[in-house]
């Protein structure tokens, strides 16, 4: 494996309740890159995100970070590692009970920094993506755009070299989705942070993914660099960037012969 890989999973496979979510899965991140994953609802984005995190234990399959196998460390060990990873989840997922900079500087506090110094960078990464001013909010107080913004605070407060991102623009008005796609590509650009993204709009994969793959039938189904989306003529992978309801991808259930309902 190249020294430039920064994540990769090999032969990766999970099912649940006999059906095949990933099918055996081989998948290269290099170090510096933005991948984005696209695939339908229910096609295994979030559960690949997982397994790659360990919070699901894959079937059969490795992942590795820095080229070191993370499905064969102990608990323990694996948790040391995770360090390296910020993760933007799908809901912000920010916890409702601690005011906002506690949730920000939630890995520096646990990794035993001081208060004082974990809340000045709590407050200073706050800033950057333009929320000074509501380090002691509750979470509660805040709009669904704010929250997204506190949790991508959160995810690189700790300057972790990977971001995982799961549907970072789920829920955003098409202003408030451009800021995050904005501070997303600061990040990659001024901090050189891996970043592997899954989304569901395609206005973010031509803006920020340097390669797309797209997961289909539990399989990589296609991976291309950015600028050969809108030539891609896949009949699958076109239906997708389209939004066709109608195509190879059977989305719908067949009407009844005869219309009626
Ligand atoms: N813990 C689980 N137990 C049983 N089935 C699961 C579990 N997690 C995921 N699944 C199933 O695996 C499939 C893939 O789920 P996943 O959440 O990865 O989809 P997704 O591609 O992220 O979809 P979406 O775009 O809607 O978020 C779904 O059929 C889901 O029901
Ligand atoms: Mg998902």
């Amino acid at each position: 494996m190249s020294k430039q890989v920064k994540i990769a999973t090999r032969g990766l496979c999970k099912s649940f309740a006999g059906r095949p979510v990933l099918d055996h899965i081989d998948l290269d991140i290099m170090t510096g890159e933005s991948h984005v994953i696209i695939g339908l609802s229910g096609a295994g984005k979030s559960v690949l995100l997982k397994c790659i995190l360990g919070l699901i234990r894959p079937d059969a399959g490795s992942v590795f970070v820095n080229g070191e196998n993370w499905c064969a460390l102990s608990a323990e060990a694996r948790l040391s590692r995770m360090r390296c990873i910020g993760v933007v989840f799908q809901g912000a997922a920010l916890f409702d009970s601690l005011p906002v900079w506690r949730n920000v500087a939630f890995v520096l506090l646990q990794q035993g920094m001081a208060e004082r110094q974990a809340r000045a960078r709590a407050e200073e990464v706050l800033d950057w993506v333009g929320l000074p001013n509501i380090a002691d909010k509750m979470p509660a107080e805040l709009s669904g755009g704010m929250k997204k913004r506190v949790g991508l605070a959160r995810a690189f407060c700790h300057r972790p070299e990977i971001i995982l991102y799961d549907e970072p623009l789920s829920g955003l008005d098409p202003v408030m989705s451009d800021v995050i796609i904005t501070l997303m590509t600061r990040l990659h650009e001024e901090h050189r942070v891996t970043s592997l993204t899954i989304a569901h709009n395609m206005n973010l994969v031509r803006k920020f993914a340097d390669r797309v793959s797209m997961l289909y039938n539990g399989k990589i189904h296609q991976q291309l660099p950015r600028d050969q989306v809108d030539q891609c003529q896949d009949p699958v992978f076109r239906q997708f960037v389209e939004g066709r309801a109608h195509g190879p991808m059977q989305v719908l259930t067949e009407k009844r012969k005869g219309g009626s309902r």
